[in-house]
């Protein structure tokens, strides 16, 4: 892997990921990741934006042997994909300074023990002249951590936003060159990790539309050179306003809960409203995250374990609890043996949702004709109140 050239003493030097197949522990990578890192030489000054994941620091310090100094490393997020490898950047070039916002300093001494006295914390706005080239750091919270930061290369017209407009995406394309397959890979990131900031992030989006940038250079997934199609994406996903589109994530031990929600789904798709049903034992979690973004109604589908949710359907629901999509309205349809407090369950782990509740259904045993006709009646409920925002 080598080095690319953005601009004139402008450098693309991170790693590609092509194998890493889950992140945190919990997010599904199916096309890899990178973590892209950007050198800056300046007539005065050497810079690098972010540095990699830990696993690959040595290809790192590797592009790094085109430079004999380094003045400062600017940290524009802590989360250690980015910055895990700021230790040993420092170790090979011991006289440079970490640059970072002012929440980050703290973060980054909690997280990779740098020493305080190496960080420089920059205020918002603030302005570093590397001589003919000059930095401008924008303070955007929440894309993804509370400290994250972008900064805007003048001279050059680049953003460099982190995670902000990233994707988990392994490619040799330096520069997106397949639209829809990023689309779909920014989308999954967004959904994942900034949907619960979609509020905070409007306002990062109009703060950074006032800088003409020509290039966006994220911290994962090919760089943006007709920059406008991915904001404009970001626009429909943190807007208010949700798509025709019920998401049904469901689990069934028996067969009861898949029969109510094959009914259902096809009730739905009759009166002409798209359906996305996600088996929770298999399902990717990524394309569910995906669909939540746009998704007006989720209705969840679970047997009664005992008398609670199985647990798959726990998890989600905490997922959407976490995630806190911008769905409309919310219900529960599934069965139970003897006694069920699934709906009261569920409804005690969703409390970040602010969704009207539409009717759950609830089938003793095997759904009887009465269970489909109530499950007739939820489609017809959600049909009207997608009819009264003007949805379909
Ligand atoms: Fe790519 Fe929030 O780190």
């Amino acid at each position: 892997m080598t080095a690319r050239q953005i601009r004139k003493d402008v450098w693309w030097m991170g790693a590609i990921d092509w194998d890493r197949r889950l992140f945190d522990s919990l997010i599904p990578l199916p096309d890899g990741t990178s973590y892209n890192a950007y050198l800056i030489k300046g007539k005065d000054k050497v810079v690098l934006i972010d540095s990699v994941d830990p696993t690959m620091t040595e290809i790192l310090l590797n592009h790094l042997k085109m430079v004999d100094r380094l003045d400062y490393i600017i940290s524009l997020h802590a989360e250690q994909d980015h910055s895990g490898a700021i230790p040993d950047v420092l170790k090979k070039y011991p006289e440079a300074k970490v640059i970072s916002s002012s929440q980050a300093k703290e973060m980054l001494a909690d997280l990779l023990h740098l020493p305080p006295d190496k960080i420089i914390p920059v205020e918002d706005g603030e302005k570093l002249s590397l001589g003919q080239k000059t930095l401008c750091f924008l303070y955007t919270p929440w894309v993804h951590w509370p400290e994250t930061i972008c900064v805007y290369l003048e001279e050059e017209r680049i953003l460099f936003s982190c995670d902000f407009f990233g994707s988990h995406l392994a490619t040799s394309d330096l520069y997106v060159t397949d639209e829809g397959r990023v689309i779909e890979a920014a989308k999954r990131y967004y959904a994942e990790i900034m949907m619960p900031f979609r509020k905070i992030i409007q306002k990062n989006l109009e703060k950074i539309s006032v800088w003409p940038f020509e290039i966006i250079a994220p911290s994962h997934g090919p760089l943006y050179d007709k920059p406008e199609f991915i904001v404009q994406a970001y626009r429909e996903w943190v807007s208010d306003n949700p798509r025709n589109l019920v998401v049904i994530p469901y689990v069934s031990m028996h067969g009861s809960t898949f029969k109510m929600v094959r009914h259902l789904v096809s009730a739905l798709m009759e009166r002409g409203m798209e359906v996305r049903q996600f088996f929770l034992p298999e399902t990717d979690l990524g394309k569910l995250a995906i669909s939540l973004v746009d998704a007006a109604t989720v209705v969840l589908g679970t047997p009664t374990v005992h008398v609670g949710p199985h647990p798959l359907a726990t998890f989600a629901a905490s997922l959407l609890n976490i995630l806190r999509p911008k769905v409309k309205f919310l219900s529960v349809v599934g069965s139970y043996g003897w006694s069920t407090k699934v709906v009261e369950q569920i409804a005690s782990l969703i409390t970040n949702i602010k969704a009207e509740i539409l009717p759950p259904v609830m089938a003793k045993g095997k759904p009887r004709e009465a269970d489909f006709r109530a499950l007739d009646s939820l489609a017809e409920t959600i049909f009207q109140k997608h009819q009264a925002l003007r949805l379909l």
